[in-house]
């Protein structure tokens, strides 16, 4: 691999250790965390392109995503992190503006970036660059899985095809203005509502490991809860850790979310999960209450960023 890459990439090792998914998780040791993030910067779906400022390399690491590109008839880039030695931020703002120029300006389409809150020269030197700031995402987790007790257990089902039509009325209607493409205003309303509605169908046919649904004649089946095992990387972390995904509770349902997650995390924990972890914006107060109440704690901050030139 090429050495300046590297170089690079060890230049900033302290502040991408905070771009692995597990950064939270104190028992998965540092180097490790940093070796999981390395293998997602430089696997085979990243285009890397390399820009000289001031004597010293800046590398832009961007992936293409095929199925989002299909799905919104744009072509949609993430950019997983830039790399640098350097510590000049005028530098960076100058390489941030001769990649948008020389590379964005070839491959137009949409880019997004989720940054950690202690990447704050990124931030600064994208936001400067005309990345446009979308979304503020929390990481809440729970270890200790072994003492999670709740004095009451709730009826839950796993979820079928045949809930399908109801489930994704639920995801398009029970709307969530802060995430990611509702925040944004290059997408419109409807167009955030129907992808959810696509993420919750495509959950239930098999892309989530579970998708939990109330199980109680007293309420319509009008909520739900995708989580996956994540199982394929444990023996690599030597740490088994899960993720909730999606969920929504339309008003019918009101009070089911903390049922879903109570169930959802006894659940888990049967798989042998010793670890949970999911994604909220800093916005939803509904969820962050619940999630504190059954032992979640906050483990990350980031920033979603997003430039488009179409
Ligand atoms: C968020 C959501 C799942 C909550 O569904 P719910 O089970 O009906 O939740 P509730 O309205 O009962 O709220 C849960 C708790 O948060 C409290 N709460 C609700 N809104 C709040 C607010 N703005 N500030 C503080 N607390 C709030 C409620 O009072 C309740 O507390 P309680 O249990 O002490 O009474 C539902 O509103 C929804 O689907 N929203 C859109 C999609 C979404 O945000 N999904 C979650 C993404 S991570």
């Amino acid at each position: 691999m090429n050495t300046n890459l590297l170089a690079a990439f060890e230049a900033r090792k302290d502040k991408l250790f905070f771009y692995s998914p597990y950064n939270f998780v104190q028992k998965v040791a540092i180097e490790k965390q940093l070796n999981i993030f390395q293998s997602l910067l430089f696997g085979n779906k990243t285009q890397i392109v390399s820009t000289h400022i001031g004597g010293q390399h800046y590398f832009f690491c961007t992936q293409f995503l095929a199925w989002d590109t299909a799905y919104f008839k744009i072509p949609t880039y993430k950019l997983a992190s830039v790399l640098f030695e350097g510590t000049n931020y005028k530098d960076l703002q100058q390489a941030i503006g001769h990649f948008i120029d020389l590379n964005l300006s070839q491959h137009k389409g949409y880019y997004f970036i989720e940054i950690p809150s202690e990447d704050t020269i990124l931030l600064q030197a994208l936001t400067a660059n005309g990345f446009r700031f979308v979304e503020t995402r929390l990481t809440y987790f729970r270890g200790n899985l072994d003492k999670f007790d709740t004095p009451q257990r709730y009826a839950v089902r796993q979820a079928t095809e045949n809930d399908a039509l109801l489930l994704k009325e639920v995801a398009r209607t029970t709307r969530n203005g802060y995430d990611r493409l509702h925040a944004d205003t290059n997408f419109d309303l409807a167009t955030a509502d129907e992808y959810l509605a696509t993420y919750v169908e495509n959950a239930i046919k098999g892309f989530a490991d579970v998708v939990l649904v109330p199980d109680d004649k007293a309420y319509p089946c009008e909520a739900f809860l995708t989580a996956n095992y994540l199982k394929e990387e444990w023996d690599l972390l030597n740490t088994n850790i899960s993720k909730m995904v999606l969920s929504a509770v339309a008003p019918s349902c009101k009070g089911w979310y903390q049922k879903l997650i109570s169930e959802m995390t006894h659940h888990l924990r049967e798989q042998g999960a010793e670890y949970i972890f999911m994604n909220t914006q800093s916005t939803n107060r509904a969820v962050f209450k619940v999630w504190q109440r059954l032992g979640y704690e906050l483990g990350s901050t980031n920033h979603i960023l997003v430039f488009q030139n179409l």
